[in-house]
């Protein structure tokens, strides 16, 4: 069996991390969630107070710090999940928050943030037998990646099930707020100018609107031995 790349972009909240973290699990593979990596430099962005209370950034100081910036992933005891580290302190908890969550589209909009980020992910990927997930792996990251998956969901849908794991984390917030949320980052992700969130055109299509967690596993396990075996 060859190693591949497998790239799973999509919207926000469309289920793409729980796929490619079980994936990757069953099939042996590391897996990389971009999306963490985005997230961990919106943290650092506002512990510097490099984000206006209007939500707009200081670009230029954020752009200078980007060398001070470290990520890592990395296993810690008693949770089977890696944690995503941001220059040496496990952030995985706070990265998840609606407030990171608000402000890191634009962040990841810069594009010096993202030739940096970009040339990390690639750097993973150079031994394959990686899964990673975001909104541009596919198309830019790894153009070149075997498998590619685009998830799609209503943004009705995926607000839910982000509300339903904040609230489940005991982060007290509202559908509304998180609905809001869901629709500002699509629109953001998908029009920015630099490697904006779009379907590779090779990419395969999962509208997991009505499918259960089980079917899209059945479905990406099958798809990956049909690629990996062939
Ligand atoms: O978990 P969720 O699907 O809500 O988002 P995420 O995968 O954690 O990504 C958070 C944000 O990072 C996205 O809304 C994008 O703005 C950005 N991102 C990106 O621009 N490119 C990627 N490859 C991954 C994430």
């Amino acid at each position: 069996m060859k190693k591949i790349i497998v790239a799973i972009d999509g919207y926000s909240s469309s289920g793409k991390s729980t796929m490619a973290k079980q994936l990757a699990a069953e099939v042996g593979y590391a897996y990389v969630d971009s999306g963490a990596m985005y997230r961990a430099v919106t943290l650092y962005a506002m512990r510097r107070g490099l984000v206006n209370p209007d939500g707009s950034l200081l670009t230029d100081e954020l752009c200078a710090a980007l060398p001070d910036i470290r990520i890592e992933f990395r296993v810690v005891p008693g949770d089977a999940a890696s944690h995503t580290f941001l220059n040496g302190e496990d952030v995985e908890r706070e990265i998840r928050t609606l407030e990171v969550s608000s402000h890191v589209s634009p962040v990841a909009a810069v594009p010096q943030v993202r030739h940096a980020l970009t040339a990390m992910m690639q750097e993973y990927g150079k031994t394959k037998g990686i899964v990673m997930d975001g909104r541009d792996i596919g198309t830019t990251v790894f153009p070149d990646a075997e498998m590619k998956v685009f998830v799609d969901a209503s943004a009705e849908v995926r607000a839910q099930r982000r509300y339903k794991e904040l609230l489940a984390k005991g982060d007290e917030v509202s559908f509304e707020d998180v609905l809001r949320n869901v629709q500002e980052r699509d629109e953001i992700d998908r029009t920015r100018k630099e490697s904006p969130l779009r379907q590779a055109e090779d990419a395969l299509v999962l509208d997991n609107d009505n499918l259960t967690r089980e079917q899209q596993a059945a479905w990406l396990l099958e798809t990956f031995h049909r690629i990996a075996d062939a």
